[in-house]
This record gives structure tokens, sequence and C-alpha cells, in this order.
């Protein structure tokens, strides 16, 4: 064994020390580290010849990276749809590494039954019943993809085609995907799936809304003429936080023959809340279902879950033989089911999580960041230098500059300012061509003094 790796062994219980002291530390300090940091140009690191071990290696990383990595995970990050780690899904996750077991191997160890166990506590916590089934992937995009991909298989059938087997060139006609406000990995689905991003149909919306207007759907599923398609409805958009009204879109199904795939990548945590539920009414019709774990179940990345009421179907796309694989073709060997063979045992953190604080700690997270989200969002309204784009239905918040003629640049070079202080992270957007900010609320440890915080420098970068 090559002299340093055999040392590393050896010694395992003083690197893992070392690791406690680096990983106490940046636990205790996270939220009060700069939550936003600008890069610097590194110079560039070459592969070395002789490896020194794992403490030069820590050293090397303390001295040249550790100081820029952001605080992302602290309570101050109010970025894209970014969650935390709790307490419990952090170690979790760092059992997963430990015991590193290949959940595509069924029969060799109980990983499989964890991903099983862990995706039916998750359904209870989602209200959906044993018509659905999950797998989890590495993030909502890939879920996205998962769904769509299933959903194309669907298609085929329509048309005799078995499109796992012989492709999308015998098909005579074009999916087309509805959707109002599809979050931008639907189309990074459909260019992945050889769909196009152009088969995007968009629908109108609600008047100053982003949810879907349900009579420009049915508008659109009539233009069909018959042909099947798909229906992506978004329970959470990135910007306004809107919901379609999935119940009213899952009844048209009764009418027209189209796939209901409900893109739910943090709103889906409506559900963890009675206050809240309503805005996912319905959500147990979808024909697809996609939820992450990485932003609102505060586990690590990268962790997000697919449900489908289709599972043969997904069989037939990612199923995936080779003698030297196990030729298990069951519905729980994951191999089969999902885009990766060989795949990290993510339902361990999420299992620990959920196990740890259950229903009643999702529950309070959801509904402290919604209160901290409203919170936010009234001092804007209450304020001159700002406008509030949307009423505040969940945990993000959509806003302007109070400003003639605000343009992106505008916005771009006041987003630096508050950002670049370090004290919170907040991104940009366009909402209805109007050039904004947005605050999403999605972390388990933001109180009511981070939201202070959060509004001082707001106002101190105008
Ligand atoms: C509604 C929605 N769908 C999909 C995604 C993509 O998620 P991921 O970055 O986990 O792939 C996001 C991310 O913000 C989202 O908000």
């Amino acid at each position: 064994m090559y002299d340093t790796l055999k040392n590393d062994k050896e010694n395992v219980e003083h690197l893992i020390r070392e690791f406690y002291t680096l990983s106490v530390k940046y636990l205790k300090e996270a939220n009060s580290r700069k939550v936003g940091i600008l890069q610097p140009k590194f110079e560039k690191g070459f592969l070395p010849h002789d490896g020194k071990g794992f403490l030069k290696a820590l050293e090397l990383f303390k001295q040249k990276f550790e100081p820029y990595m952001s605080g992302s995970s602290s309570s101050k990050y109010f970025g894209f749809v970014t969650g935390g780690t709790t307490p419990a899904s952090l170690l979790g996750d760092w059992i997963t590494s430990l015991y590193d077991q290949n959940v595509a191997n069924l029969g060799e160890s109980c990983s499989a039954d964890i991903t099983i166990e862990t995706l039916n506590q998750l359904k209870e916590l989602f209200e959906l019943d044993d018509n659905f089934e999950g797998i989890f992937t590495s993030g909502a995009t890939m879920s996205n993809f998962v769904a769509l991909a299933t959903a194309r298989q669907w298609f085929g059938k329509y048309f005799g085609i078995n499109v796992a087997i012989e492709g999308l060139c015998k098909i005579p006609k074009k999916l087309s995907v509805l959707s109002a406000t599809p979050h931008s990995s639907i189309y990074k689905s459909l260019s992945m799936l050889g769909l196009g991003k152009d088969s995007v149909e968009l629908i109108e919306t609600k008047k100053d809304a982003e949810a879907i207007s349900l009579s420009d759907l049915e508008s659109a599923l009539k233009r069909q003429n018959g042909t099947p398609c798909v229906v992506v409805a978004n329970a959470g958009t990135v910007n306004t936080v809107d919901f379609d009204d999935i119940q009213e879109i899952a009844k048209l199904k009764e009418r027209y023959n189209f796939w209901l795939h409900v893109d739910a990548a943090f709103g889906g945590f409506a559900k963890c809340s009675p206050k809240y539920k309503y805005l996912v009414e319905g959500l147990e019709k979808a024909d697809s279902i996609t939820i992450d774990a990485h932003k609102w179940l505060n586990v690590p990345y990268d962790s997000a879950m697919s449900f489908t009421k289709h599972l043969s179907l997904q069989f037939e796309v990612f199923q995936n033989s080779a003698a030297y694989l196990q030729q298990n073709f069951s519905n729980d060997n994951f191999v089969h089911l999902t885009p990766e063979n060989s795949q990290r045992l993510r339902a361990l953190p999420v299992w620990f999580s959920l196990n740890a604080y259950g229903y009643k700690g999702y529950r309070e997270i959801v509904e402290r960041n919604c209160a901290l989200a409203q919170e936010i969002s009234l001092k804007i309204q209450n304020s001159e230098d700002f406008l509030l784009l949307s009423p505040v239905k969940l945990n993000g918040v959509c806003f302007t500059l109070n400003k003639k003629d605000i343009d992106m640049q505008a916005i771009n070079s006041y987003i630096k300012r508050v950002n670049e202080k370090g004290k919170i992270f907040i991104t940009p957007t366009v909402y209805k061509t109007k050039p904004a900010l947005r605050i999403s609320i999605t972390n388990w440890q933001t109180q009511g003094e981070d939201i202070e915080i959060a509004y001082e420098a707001l106002v101190g970068a105008l």
C-alpha cells in the first residue's frame, strides 16, 4: 500500500478528530459567517506527484479554499430556494458516506429497504397514497427529467411505439408540453430527452399572477384534437411562489387525454402545514410529482424525489440489463428505475431527519419560514423604497426598487451592494418583464432576528 495511504488508514482516529474540530468550528460560526463571498482568482493546483496524506490536504484546503466557502447553509441565505442541513440530515449524510452503500445492489444490504421505508415516510408527509411509488434523484431537475421521460414512454404507447426500444422517430406526432410558468429545468429535461425545448406550449397566466389560466389551458387541450399531451402544473413558481390550481387541472383529465406532472420542488412542502396545504390540493391526482429534499427538507445536496403512478413505464425507460448485474427486474430494484446505475444511499440523510424531527418538526420549519416571509414582505410593503410585486403565498417574496425606469443593471448593482457586505444573500429575477429581487426563506435556522438583519441590509444598500 502507498505510504501516505497506509499512514492515513492507521491514523484514522486522529484524522477524524481533525475533521471533527473543523466541523464544530464551522457549525458554530455558520450563522455569522459571510453569506456570499466574492471569489478570488485561484492559482492553478497541479496534481502532486507524491501525495502528502489527509492532514496536509486539509491544511491546503483550509488555506486555499475554506475562507471562500459561503455560508449558504446558514440562516441568512435567501438566494434561489436554498435549504440548509438539519443536524440529523448532516450527520446522516456523513453516515451515508461512512457505509458507502450502493442502492443499486439489491440483496447485499438493507440499503433498498432504507430507501423504501424513507419513501413511504415521505409519502405520508406529502399525503400521497399507495398508488404512488418513489425514487430518489440528485435534484428536482433530474426528477423532472425522470417524469418527462416516463410521460414520453406513455405518449409513444398511444401510437403503439415503445420509445425505450424504438426511439422517437417513428412517432407521427410531436409531444406538446403545456405549462404557464415552467421552471427552466423543464426545458433542460426536454432538451435531454430529444423532445426539444420547443415542445413547450406556454399557456397564459391568470391576470397579475404566474398561475395558469384554466380557460386558456382548456383551449390548448382542445387544440390537441385528441392527441395526448403533457401538462406541467407548477406548485411554487420561483419568482412569486404561485400555484396552479391542481384540483381544477386534474378535473380536465375527465375530458382530455393528458399526463399531469406537478413540479412541486419546494411548494410540495405546503402539505406539511394545515394552514398552507390548500395550495397543493389535488396533488394526489397527478401522474408524476417532483419534490426536492435539498430545498425545504433541509438535507445536504444532492437529493430529490420523483413520485409516479406509472412505475412500470418508468421501469421500461430505465431498465438496465447486463450479464454481470443482477437480473432481478422487480420494481424495487432501483437500478431499473433511475437514470443512474450505481447510486449513493440518498435516502439515509432524509431518513435521519424525518425520524429525528417527524411531521411536527417539519410543520414548524415550514410555518416559521412562511411567517418570516410575511414579516419581511410587510416591511417591504410599508416602505417607500420598495415595491412588493406579488402577495406572499408561502415562503418567497418578490419585490423591486420603487424607482422610475428601474432596469436590470440597476437591480444587479443593488444586489451586488447587498450581497458584498456578506450579511445576507439574495438573487435577482424578472417578473412579467419587471426587473426584480427575490427572497426565499427555506432554511431551518432562520428566525425573526435574521429578518431584522435582512431588512437592515436591504435598506443599507439603497
Ligand atoms: C420549481 C422548481 N423546479 C425545479 C428546480 C430545479 O431544482 P434543482 O436545482 O434541485 O435541480 C427548482 C429549483 O429551484 C425549482 O424551484
